[in-house]
């Protein structure tokens, strides 16, 4: 298994293998417990559920150094790395070295199934 730990972003310059492309079906909305999230780490995407029904989605690659967030607790999707914190809401820095919020995608449930669209 690949470990990409926390290789900065060396070769970022085309292949950017972090985003995938088009729609990306994540199976059941209900794997994303309210006021929490779950971290596709596969896909590499987190999705939220801030509130009731109200889904989004982010980049799970930290804004630091490239680490995949590793899970989502207390309300805040957190790095391993350096320690830092993103709000679910809106995937702000909330604490650590982070220096920008985690990208936001597209997230829409169709049919019960989440579907996350990178941008
Ligand atoms: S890579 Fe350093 S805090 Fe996430």
């Amino acid at each position: 298994m690949a470990v990409t730990g926390c290789a900065s972003s060396a070769g970022s310059s085309d292949s950017n293998s972090a985003a995938p492309k088009g729609p990306v079906d994540l199976g059941p909305a209900s794997a994303v417990p309210e006021g929490g999230g779950t971290v596709f780490r596969e896909q590499k995407i987190v999705v939220t559920q801030p509130t009731a029904g109200q889904y989004k989605a982010f980049s799970a690659k930290c804004t630091h150094a490239g680490c995949i967030v590793d899970q989502v607790k207390n309300q805040q999707i957190q790095c391993p790395c350096h320690g830092s914190r993103f709000a679910i809401a809106d995937g702000a820095v909330q604490d650590g070295p982070a220096p920008s919020p985690l990208p936001a995608y597209t997230v829409t449930v169709e049919g019960g199934n989440l579907k996350v669209t990178p941008s």
